[in-house]
């Protein structure tokens, strides 16, 4: 059995869809069994309940040979890195206790770094913590930004006509698409060919600036003189604040974002063939689009 965790979100549910077409047990992890059940009417097992309760995590887990774990974004905590860190802490106890031998933990390239690195700090800190776990082969993949991030503007450009953030606009970083991620991950649950505690990078096919990416997705949506601004710390972080999201986790991805700016991680870094993923920023517009228009 391989258990997923987070199976309804962007990498969890493509990496279902990647096992179960390989016709393998699979059991999907999240809070909704109604969300869930496309999986289980595919063959899934379900488990449904909240990754901060380790009991049920355990019993989510058991049975299992590989998971791939993951701690849930949730952008209303008061105090992001210390709810990483108590559903972290669960993740662990939950891996110890249940008869894992691998997993695959979804952390982030900035993941080495111990500072200045906004949310990442939280993922640093259960790399960390999956190895001390001495039982377990842990692989921990770092990818880069995602390019599904670009989604959440969706209701910014309808309504101002602009895409922005705090992210300068002429920096190329790296972006990846999130079924590059998905792939890697169901390619080592496969093949289980990790031991001891590894780490890999994904940095997706190249680096790409904003003001490319508004262009590309302008074109996509018919808007081909979107243009992109970027924001000032204050204003970002205003801006999140309005759309719902705790200070402490707007102040996180200011943070991170300046990390970017400040070139500190995600830009600049040679591709390799460990590294290096598919799907072009061009390929993920026409997502994007559909999505934009639906
Ligand atoms: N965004 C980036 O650029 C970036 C880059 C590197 C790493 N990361 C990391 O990637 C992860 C996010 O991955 P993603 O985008 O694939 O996830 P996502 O789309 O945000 O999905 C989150 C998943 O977790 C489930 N979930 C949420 N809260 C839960 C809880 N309390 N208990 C159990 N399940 C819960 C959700 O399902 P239900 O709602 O159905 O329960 C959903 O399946 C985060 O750890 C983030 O730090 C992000």
């Amino acid at each position: 059995m391989l258990t997923i965790m987070g199976a309804t979100g962007n990498i969890g549910s493509k990496l279902a869809d990647r096992l179960l077409e390989k016709n393998q047990r699979v059991k999907v992890i999240g809070r909704s069994a109604d969300r869930l059940q496309p999986f289980v009417d595919r063959g899934a097992t379900a488990a449904v309940g909240d990754a901060g309760d380790s009991d049920f995590l355990s019993q989510a887990f058991s049975g299992s040979k590989a998971v791939f774990a993951m701690i849930p974004p949730d952008y209303a905590a008061q105090d992001f890195r210390q709810y990483q860190n108590e559903i972290g802490r669960q993740i662990a106890t939950a891996i110890e206790k249940s008869s894992v031998s691998h997993a695959v933990n979804l952390s982030s390239h900035g993941a080495d770094l111990s500072d200045k690195t906004g949310p990442i700090k939280g993922l640093r800190d259960q790399e960390q913590r999956l190895n001390q776990l001495d039982a377990v082969d842990i692989l921990h993949l770092r990818p880069t930004f995602f390019m599904e991030n670009m989604l959440m503007n969706i209701d910014m450009i309808k309504n101002m006509g602009i895409n922005g953030g705090h992210i300068r606009g002429d920096l190329p970083f790296a972006m990846i698409a999130t079924e590059d991620i998905a792939e890697v991950a169901a390619q080592h649950l496969l093949e289980l060919n990790f031991s001891g505690k590894t780490v890999r990078d994904l940095l997706g096919p190249r680096d790409i600036s904003m003001e490319e990416v508004t262009r590309i997705i302008g074109e996509k949506i018919g808007k081909p003189d979107l243009p992109y601004v970027h924001f000032s710390r204050e204003e970002y972080i205003n801006g999140l604040l309005q759309a719902g999201l705790a200070k402490d986790m707007a102040e996180q991805l200011a943070e991170l974002d300046a990390g970017i700016n400040d070139r500190l991680f995600g830009s600049g870094e040679p591709r390799t063939q460990e590294n290096r993923t598919s799907t072009d920023f061009k390929q993920f517009a026409d997502f994007f689009a559909q999505v934009y228009q639906s």
